[in-house]
């Protein structure tokens, strides 16, 4: 099983530098779809990066799947916000990069098949194997991006803010697209999602947690039950879920009216 454990975790980035993150637990079960919600500057990329083994932490512990996180592993894919795809290389050829080095073994015609499998899963044409990233749309190189996340089948997904550059409606489709995406597998996936939108958390996630600022800790969390997760449709109209939305931004905002205020250390 592919717990995910994180053990009073405080990170600065520098020795003697203010704390980012401070005292942060999670107790994640394999399959959890988590959103990080919180203000710009909170540590929600930074507490990403922890997780993805990209910096080392200052104290505490990180655990996925048993073993300790140390330095990056093809166990965890990562998605950003911008795209992170090599613009001198095709959206296919940037799938094989990371599919080669996940399955060395096996050739290039088959690893060319998963690739253009995993464009059709993302709903891309199998022509967008062939163009560079800066021929296509924002919203198809982040499916380009999720087909090479996928692609690599990692059990641990960390996201971070993977649809705060695209408009409205491209940001809803994608974000069907990685639910359908995570639903349908067995086991699941454990999804780690950065974001700054209530709504966009609601709709995905089985867990919350909101971080407060300076530094960063959790300041409230909740679980979302399958049966319980809104729908686009529905998101608006069941009151108990928008309770937990109007808790959601009072604590998001509470946490900022301290900061305007000056009562929160920096
Ligand atoms: N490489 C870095 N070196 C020093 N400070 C950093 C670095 N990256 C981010 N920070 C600081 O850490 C804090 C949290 O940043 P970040 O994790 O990016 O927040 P968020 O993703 O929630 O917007 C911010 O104050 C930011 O300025
Ligand atoms: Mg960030």
């Amino acid at each position: 099983m592919y717990q995910t454990s994180i053990k009073n975790v405080s990170f600065a980035y520098a020795p003697g530098d203010r704390l980012i993150l401070k005292d942060i637990n999670m107790e994640v079960a394999e399959g959890e779809f988590v959103s990080i919600l919180g203000q710009s500057g909170c540590g929600k990329s930074t507490l990403l990066r922890l997780l993805a083994g990209l910096e080392t932490l200052t104290s505490g512990e990180i655990q996925i799947g048993g073993k300790p996180v140390s330095g990056a592993s093809l166990d965890r894919g990562i998605v950003f916000q911008d795209y992170g795809l090599f613009p001198w290389m095709t959206a296919g050829e940037n799938i094989l990069l990371a599919l080669r080095q996940r399955f060395p073994k096996r050739d290039k015609k088959e690893l060319r098949g998963i690739a253009l499998r995993m464009l059709d899963a993302v709903g891309l044409e199998p022509s967008v194997y062939q163009k560079l990233p800066k021929e296509l749309s924002g919203g198809m190189k982040q499916r380009c991006a999720i087909a090479r996340a996928f692609g690599i089948d990692p059990p641990v997904l960390l996201m971070d803010e993977p649809f705060g550059a695209l408009d409205a409606v491209t940001r809803a489709k994608l974000q069907d697209l990685v639910l359908e995406l995570w639903s349908r597998q067995e086991p699941k996936k454990t999804v780690f999602f950065v974001t700054h939108d209530v709504d966009e958390a609601l709709l995905l996630s089985s867990r919350i947690f909101v971080l407060g600022q300076s530094p960063g800790s959790v300041i409230f969390q909740c679980s979302l039950p399958a049966d319980r997760r809104p729908t686009r449709d529905t998101q608006f109209e069941d009151p108990e879920l928008l309770q937990l939305r109007n808790t959601l931004i009072r604590s998001i905002n509470q946490d900022v009216a301290a900061r305007i205020a000056g009562r929160s250390e920096q």
